[in-house]
């Protein structure tokens, strides 16, 4: 079976650096995988790529079928992909609901039926109690709902999320855990980019390690996490699983 996302060859430098080299991946419909990598190894450069902010120097990258490279965000998009931004930037002076409603639109031209479809997304992710409040108003737990529930309103089949658990509480970690699980029980296929090593764990049935732009570990959580390559670019001597 072809798989919903399959990127190959894909690099990108900025200047003098290599942010991402020769980058091969794939997503299967419904799968969670994740990427992980310290700081620095090419990890939201590759979602730019993916998503169309940025332009890759080579590679392909091929979509439900469609060569998506150069094709700019909001036509990716409108294919079926969404992604949040590991930099928030929600627009403070909006509502949270109006805030997802721009994310909705695309698929429901009809404002009352955006709305509706936005508030339900908002109920889901625990923030209808701040549906009608500004957006600059929230706390950095529920800007990270609010991100997610942005994107979500697109209508996605496939999900990149950039460490949208960094900066949480234990608890606020683990109800985003099991939110998430519920979105992928949904059949949103999702690739995942996440420090939060007992988070990924967890959530993703394959994992690819990135270390300065280039692929250096691909497999399932607990191989990868024993890998020694990845040891010791990535997760110091601490066995994790
Ligand atoms: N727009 C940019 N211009 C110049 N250098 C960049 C830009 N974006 C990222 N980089 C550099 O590319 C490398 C990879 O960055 P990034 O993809 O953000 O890594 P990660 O998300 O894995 O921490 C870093 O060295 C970063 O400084
Ligand atoms: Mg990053």
């Amino acid at each position: 079976m072809t798989p919903l996302l399959e990127v190959a060859g894909l690099s990108k430098r900025f200047g003098g650096l290599v942010a991402v080299k020769d980058l091969a991946l794939t997503v299967g419909g419904g799968e969670v995988v994740g990427l992980i990598g310290p700081n620095g190894a090419g990890k939201t450069t590759a979602f730019g790529l993916i998503s169309g902010s940025l332009v890759p120097d080579a590679g392909e990258i091929v979509f439900r079928g469609h060569s998506i490279k150069g094709l700019p965000p909001h036509r990716v998009c409108a294919l079926g992909m969404a992604r949040t931004f590991q930099i928030m930037r929600p627009f403070p002076r909006l509502t949270v609901v109006r805030n997802v409603m721009i994310g909705g639109l695309g698929r429901h031209p009809h404002p009352a039926a955006a709305e509706a479809r936005s508030r339900a997304i908002v109920d889901e992710l625990g923030l209808g109690a701040k549906a009608d409040h500004l957006a600059g108003s929230l706390t950095l737990a529920e800007r990270k709902r609010l991100e997610l529930a942005r994107a979500l309103a697109t209508e996605p089949v496939l999900l990149l999320l950039d460490e949208v658990m960094s900066g949480l509480g234990e608890r606020e970690t683990e109800t985003l855990v099991r939110e998430i699980r519920a979105i992928n029980a949904r059949g949103i296929a999702i690739l995942l980019i996440e420090h939060v090593m007992r988070a990924v764990m967890s959530l993703a049935q394959r994992i690819v390690v990135l270390d300065g732009g280039e692929r250096i570990a691909e497999g399932r959580p607990a191989t990868v996490a024993n890998d020694p390559r990845v040891i010791e670019a990535y997760l110091g001597d601490e066995r994790l699983v």
